[in-house]
């Protein structure tokens, strides 16, 4: 795992959104896996300048996005494909049709699940998958359970992704209980891994990636047995390692 530790969470952005460009300009076909979230936002928000300055273009990338909420329409101001227009898509070059995220009123779940999945194999895998991490360990929308989900899944969201997530809702009730998720199949297949993570509500999550004990009740542990991960952090995410001696 490459480890760079940032002092705060605009260097923490500037640097994942240079892994990410460094990526798009070396392979200019290449496919992102995409996340949201508030970590992102600044990432996006580089890469967007950048495209602006002439310095990127996004015109033969396709994306596939790890997750959307079950039941809120692609204008929904919360569903994440909103998001992904609002902070990315509607101000690059990217083509719209090449650019996917789950639907999340797709009337037969399990047929979209299976098809997310045969299409992230048709496209041979992500070259790059953003991820960031639930306070809970979560990547994607792969809660801590028992047991790894290998396939795109409906999941029954945590109460403390529904708790963190109420931050963007009007009241907690309107947060959706289930999310379509990427499941830990796809994640893994991808050839490079980004994890980004920001704030001190983070540094458990970090800390169990980074040396927890490997398994499904942390998630983000499985991305030790990927052979390309880079974590970018910002010092309160990283206080646990460093206060463990992890000194990158
Ligand atoms: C988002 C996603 C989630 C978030 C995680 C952290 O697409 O898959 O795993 O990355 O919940 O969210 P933030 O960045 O809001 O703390």
């Amino acid at each position: 795992m490459q480890i760079f530790r940032e002092k705060d969470y605009d260097a923490m952005s500037r640097r994942a959104a240079q892994v990410i460009a460094a990526e798009v300009v070396h392979n200019p076909a290449c496919v992102l896996g995409l996340a949201t979230g508030s970590t992102p936002v600044g990432t996006y928000k580089y890469l967007v300048d950048w495209y602006k300055a002439g310095m990127l273009s996004f015109k033969g990338i396709r994306s596939v996005n790890l997750d959307e909420y079950k039941g809120l329409t692609p204008d929904h101001d919360q569903s994440y494909r909103y998001f992904m227009q609002s902070n990315l898509f509607d101000h690059v070059d990217i083509v719209p049709e090449n650019t996917r995220v789950p639907d999340g009123l797709a009337a037969d779940p399990a047929r979209e699940c299976a098809e997310y999945d045969a299409y992230i194999r048709s496209l041979g895998y992500a070259d790059l998958q953003l991820l960031g991490i639930g306070r809970n360990g979560h990547i994607g929308f792969n809660e801590p359970g028992d047991h790894f989900v290998q396939e795109t899944h409906v999941v029954d969201l945590a109460e403390s992704t529904i708790e963190a997530n109420s931050r963007f809702f009007a009241t907690r009730d309107d947060v959706p209980k289930q999310a379509f998720s990427m499941g830990i199949g796809a994640i893994m297949g991808a050839k490079r891994v980004l994890l980004v993570a920001s704030g001190e509500d983070k540094a458990d999550a970090v800390y169990n990636t980074v040396c927890g004990p490997i398994g499904p009740q942390c998630p983000g542990s499985i991305l030790r047995l990927h052979p390309n991960v880079v974590l970018v952090a910002d010092e309160a995410a990283f206080s646990r390692l460093t206060a463990a001696g992890v000194n990158p």
